[in-house]
């Protein structure tokens, strides 16, 4: 079945009118909630094995979103090509809905676990956690330089943005991988 997060991360249909921030963000919180409940009632009856299945199936889930946010990034950078700066600011709000939503349930959901989890992790997911904010406040900047038309600014920052998710990404990834072994 379907969440709000994976109907928001969802690139099979692109004509569907883009999910408002702020509706995204409302609709998603009853599945995170959810999600935390689970998983921190896991943590203080059974902390070892049951979570670690849990988390071994749900790092799955990040990195097929992980590919998601690629696919709207490219979206983004086919309307820029064709200069259509109308396409661009649909596929952006999409892109920036998609990463809004998969930044909150890393934040709410799977940092607290894996904390939990492998303490030895905190440093390292402490700086994942400096990167979505960060990531957040350039949105909020290419948002602006999409509202009053500066495609040359956008696309720079927006290719700036890309490869420091990417690398951000990458480093999930590893932790991901390490969960699943
Ligand atoms: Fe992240
Ligand atoms: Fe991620």
């Amino acid at each position: 079945m379907k969440t709000s997060t994976d109907a928001a991360m969802d690139p099979a249909s692109p004509e569907e009118p883009p999910v408002s921030r702020v509706s995204g963000m409302e609709a998603g919180t009853e599945q995170r909630s959810e999600d935390t409940d689970d998983i921190h009632s896991e943590l203080s009856t059974q902390p070892g094995l049951r979570l670690r299945l849990r988390l071994r199936n749900e790092a799955q889930r990040l990195s097929t979103q992980h590919r998601q946010l690629d696919t709207f990034f490219e979206m983004v950078v086919v309307a820029l090509e064709r200069g259509s700066l109308q396409g661009a600011r649909a596929s952006f709000i999409r892109f920036r809905d998609a990463l809004e939503a998969h930044l909150t349930l890393e934040d709410q959901v799977f940092f607290p676990a894996f904390r939990g989890l492998r303490p030895a992790l905190a440093d390292t997911l402490t700086g994942l956690i400096e990167d979505h904010e960060r990531f957040r406040r350039e949105l909020d900047q290419l948002h602006d330089l999409l509202a009053v038309g500066s495609a040359e600014a956008f696309a720079s920052g927006f290719d700036t943005l890309a490869e420091a998710v990417s690398v951000h990404e990458r480093k999930e990834e590893k932790i991901l991988s390490d969960t699943r072994a």
